[in-house]
């Protein structure tokens, strides 16, 4: 992954734990209307992929233990990772493209409710992706994949030659030779694999994505209802479909590009069919970008603007990320398909703690409080949540207090200790687990290795009955909190 150059380290830290006293009379944990739903606490883990359906997207055992064990910590709301709403291969990544992943995601439902003793509300987020190669071997790349066109016969120059030779004699080219034979695209396709684009209006399905995606999204989003989750969250950030509607590098011209109020366009229609088809008292929210941290990319100013419309078009949550794209990730190796998280924007996405001096922890904040503050702004309450590095109840309090976020999602600070909430308010703080933000957890996830912590995947594992990862080398959830019980 890229590292900020300056290398400054930084370490998280406990900061003062509360009393549980003291907790109790927190803006943590205090209630926060969200939607139709009265929550407790300002507690909310977001979307991580665990990397642990099966290869055809069903609920697993494993994927059950994963989500049972957050819920064991009983944050208010649990947000399930992002889960694809075609019923297309997608490896082992929950699907909720066809009825017949309802029964595995009930389970789900019926796991976290019974693990969180009924206090965590359960939330999907609902993803859409568009096609990514594998970076090709170049040899075949050149043989197999390139679709020849006049522009290559042409620097070719000799007329009549085969497209065997055109292809011979392209692959014996030197890179710089390449540079003025191929186009941009060919030459992304060659060294990073082909990767499709919402503005690649020649292919017919991209094209229509204004047309398919939100009956797509309905039918998932109304799965996800039957299926019993309390919530839906739109997945509009990072590197996927939707995002790339939201950005200024969507210069569709069919009027779901160009000027903010085209890129916003497709983005409320799918939120207009969620809503009709799950009715005014299911919540429905969306996450997306405060900032998508690539140049020519969104900004803060463009996230305001799509804030206020979400809000006012009666979105119950904005849960804002920031980065995470593909146009400055690292080239994959061959055989292998770029992560959006292995670039800049991936960073801001997921800090770790050899960071610049702005550091790793809080790195979304000032982006928030400004799109917060659009939204106060055109007289919508409407909750938004922020993320990145928050792993401390000071710094959670603090943002909560200076009013820049409504609710704080901690993700790997949670992987690090899913008990971390229940601790915080029992006032033991002292034996939370802190996440030292190495992003270990992230590296497995961009090699689609299941998802543990280091800080607790070597340990005991002579437990009885545990699930350990393929190679047999880590436990696959934290291990019980000793303290659970006497909560
Ligand atoms: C292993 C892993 C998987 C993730 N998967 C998702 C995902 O499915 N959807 C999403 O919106 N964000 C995903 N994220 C990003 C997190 O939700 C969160 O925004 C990010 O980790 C920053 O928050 P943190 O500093 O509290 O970890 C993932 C993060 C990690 C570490
Ligand atoms: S592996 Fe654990 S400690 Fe490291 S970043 Fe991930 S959650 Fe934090």
């Amino acid at each position: 992954m890229w590292r900020p150059p300056e290398r400054i380290r930084h370490d998280s830290g406990p900061a003062d734990w509360p009393s549980a006293q003291t907790a109790a009379a927190s803006r943590l944990f205090s209630p926060i209307q969200v939607g139709p739903l009265l929550l407790p606490h300002r507690t909310w883990i977001p979307a991580m992929v665990p990397w642990r359906a099966t290869d055809d997207g069903f609920v697993t055992q494993d994927v059950l233990d994963w989500y049972e064990r957050f819920a064991q910590g009983r944050p208010a709301v649990l947000v399930v990772e992002a889960t694809g709403i075609r019923d297309v291969p997608s490896g082992p990544l929950l699907r909720i493209g066809d009825d017949r992943f309802i029964p595995g995601l009930r389970q789900l439902v019926e796991v976290v409710r019974r693990a969180s003793r009924g206090e965590t509300r359960l939330f999907i987020q609902l993803i859409d992706f568009l096609s990514i190669r594998r970076r090709p071997d170049p040899a075949r790349y050149f043989a197999d994949f390139l679709v020849l066109t006049d522009h290559h016969r042409r620097a070719f120059g000799t007329s009549g030659a085969t497209d065997a030779q055109i292809r011979a004699w392209l692959a014996g080219l030197a890179r710089s030779e390449l540079d003025s034979v191929l186009s941009g695209r060919e030459l992304e396709a060659l060294e990073h694999g082909a990767r499709e684009r919402v503005t690649d209006m020649h292919l017919e399905h991209i094209r229509d994505l204004p047309l398919q995606l939100p009956p797509l999204f309905g039918a998932a989003a109304r799965r996800a209802c039957k299926s019993g989750f309390d919530g839906v969250e739109l997945h509009y950030a990072h590197a996927y479909t939707m995002a790339s509607f939201l950005s200024p590098l969507n210069t569709r011209a069919d009027g779901y590009g160009g000027a903010v109020e085209g890129r916003v366009r497709l983005a409320l229609e799918v939120y207009a069919r969620v809503r009709a088809d799950l009715g005014a008292d299911f919540p429905i929210g969306c996450r997306f970008l405060a900032d998508e941290c690539i140049e020519g990319g969104g900004s803060v100013s463009d996230a305001e603007y799509f804030a206020c419309e979400f809000a006012m078009a009666g979105m119950d949550f904005l849960s804002l990320s920031r980065g995470g794209k593909f146009d400055d990730a690292q080239q994959p190796k061959v055989g292998t398909a770029a992560y959006p998280y292995t670039g800049p924007s991936g960073y801001e996405c997921m800090p770790s703690y050899y960071s610049d001096a702005k550091g790793p922890f809080g790195r979304n904040l000032h982006a928030t409080a400004r799109i917060r503050a659009a939204v106060r702004a055109a007289n919508c309450s409407t909750p938004v949540i922020t993320s990145g590095g928050i792993h401390n109840f000071a710094q959670a309090e603090a943002v909560l207090a200076s009013g820049q976020a409504d609710v704080v999602a901690i993700a790997r600070q949670a992987l690090a200790d899913p008990d971390w909430f229940t601790k915080i308010l029992s006032g033991r703080g002292g034996q939370v687990r802190l996440c030292i933000y190495t992003n270990y957890c992230e590296a497995l996830d961009q090699r689609h290795r299941q998802v543990t912590c280091e800080l607790w995947d070597r340990e005991a594992l002579d437990e009885p009955g545990i699930s350990k990862s393929a190679d047999g080398k880590r436990r696959l959830v934290a291990p019980p909190w000793a303290g659970s019980s006497g909560d």
